[in-house]
C-alpha cells in the first residue's frame, strides 16, 4: 500500500501541529487548553535551545530523581517548583493583592506567599496566648498578635490562624528527630474582635534542603540555599479564600535573595525587641486581610 498520502513530519517544526491534532479531542476543555499550551512552549523551548540527546536524558533523570527523593521528610518535586519561582508565580497570580488593579487599590488585601514543603494538616488546636514552642525548644521568646479582617476592613471573629515555622536552629519539626511532634505548629481561633495571639520563639533563617537533586541544581547555578527567617500562616474562614502567606523578619540578610522568591515588601514584619522583667523578648504585630471566595485547603506536601 502506498503511504504517499499520509502526512508524516519531515522537519522539527512540523511535529507540533501533529501533536496538537492528536490531543484535540480531549473532552475536558481546560485539560485540552493546558496541554496544548504546555506542548507548544516545550517544543519552542527545545527548538530555541537546540536540546541535545544527552541534555534530554539528563532532564529525564532529574525528573525521575526528584520523584524518587520525595518521601516522608521532604517533597523534592515542590522544592524544584519553588526554586524555579513557579510556586511563587502561582501564589502571586492567584491573589488579588498582587495585581495593580482597582480592586486591590480600593480594598486592603494581604499578599500571599508560597506554601513550601513543610505545612502539615491538623496542627494542635490552641487557646489564645498558648506557646507553640514545645518541649525544651530554646530561643528568644516571641509574641505574635494581630487581627483578621474581611475585604471591607470588618474584623472576622472565629477565623482560623494556622501557624508553623522552623526552630531557632533552622529545622522544621518533621525534619528533625530532636523536636517534639508538632513542635512550632498550632491553630488559633480569632476572638470576637477578630484578634489572634500566640507565643513562640523567634525563628531563624535556614537553608532549603540541599541533599537531593535540587541541591545539585543550586550548586550548578552558584545559588545560595538560605531563606530569610519567617513565620508561615494559613488563615481561613468559610466564605473566604484561604490565605497562605509568610511574614519575614526585617533586617534579615537574605530578604532580597530568597532562593524561592517568596518575599514581597508588605510581608516583611516589624519584629520589635524589648526588655521585659530583665528578659529580652521579641514582638510582632501582623494583620491579615482576606478576600471573598471558596475555603479550599491544599493537600499537605508531606504527610
Ligand atoms: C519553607 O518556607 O518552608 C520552604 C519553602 C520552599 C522550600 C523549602 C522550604
Ligand atoms: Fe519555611
Amino acid at each position: 500500500m502506498s503511504t504517499s498520502h499520509i502526512t508524516l513530519p519531515t522537519t522539527p517544526e512540523s511535529l507540533l501541529p501533529l501533536v496538537i491534532q492528536a490531543m484535540s479531542r480531549t473532552p475536558d476543555a481546560r485539560l485540552r487548553e493546558l496541554m496544548a499550551s504546555l506542548t507548544t512552549h516545550l517544543h519552542a523551548f527545545i527548538l530555541e535551545t537546540q536540546v541535545t540527546e544527552e541534555e534530554f536524558e539528563c532532564a529525564v533523570k532529574f525528573i525521575i530523581d526528584i520523584g524518587q527523593a520525595t518521601g516522608p521528610k521532604t517533597n523534592e518535586v515542590i522544592l524544584a517548583a519553588d526554586l524555579l519561582g513557579v510556586s511563587s508565580l502561582v501564589a502571586v497570580l492567584n491573589n488579588p493583592a498582587h495585581h495593580n488593579n482597582q480592586h486591590a487599590q480600593e480594598e486592603a488585601v494581604s499578599h500571599a506567599a508560597l506554601l513550601g514543603p513543610f505545612w502539615r494538616a491538623n496542627a494542635p488546636i490552641c487557646q489564645a496566648g498558648d506557646n507553640i514552642a514545645r518541649g525544651n525548644t530554646q530561643g528568644l521568646p516571641l509574641e505574635v498578635c494581630g487581627v483578621v479582617y474581611d475585604k471591607h476592613g470588618k474584623p472576622l471573629p472565629d477565623a482560623m490562624v494556622d501557624v508553623w515555622h522552623a526552630s531557632p536552629v533552622g529545622l522544621y519539626e518533621n525534619q528533625d528527630d530532636a523536636q517534639e511532634n508538632m513542635n512550632l505548629r498550632g491553630r488559633f481561633k480569632t476572638d470576637a474582635q477578630g484578634a489572634y495571639f500566640f507565643k513562640t520563639v523567634r525563628p531563624a533563617g535556614y537553608p532549603v534542603p540541599t541533599n537531593g537533586p535540587c541541591g545539585d541544581l543550586l550548586r550548578a547555578q552558584l545559588r545560595h540555599p538560605n531563606r530569610p527567617a519567617h513565620l508561615h500562616f494559613m488563615v481561613s474562614t468559610p466564605g473566604h479564600k484561604v490565605l497562605i502567606t509568610q511574614v519575614f523578619a526585617d533586617g534579615d540578610d537574605n530578604l532580597t535573595s530568597d532562593p524561592v522568591f517568596g518575599v514581597t515588601a508588605p510581608l516583611v514584619g516589624q519584629y520589635e525587641e524589648r526588655m521585659i522583667n530583665g528578659q529580652r523578648q521579641a514582638h510582632l504585630t501582623h494583620d491579615f486581610h482576606l478576600v471573598d471566595g471558596e475555603m479550599t485547603f491544599p493537600h499537605p506536601p508531606i504527610p
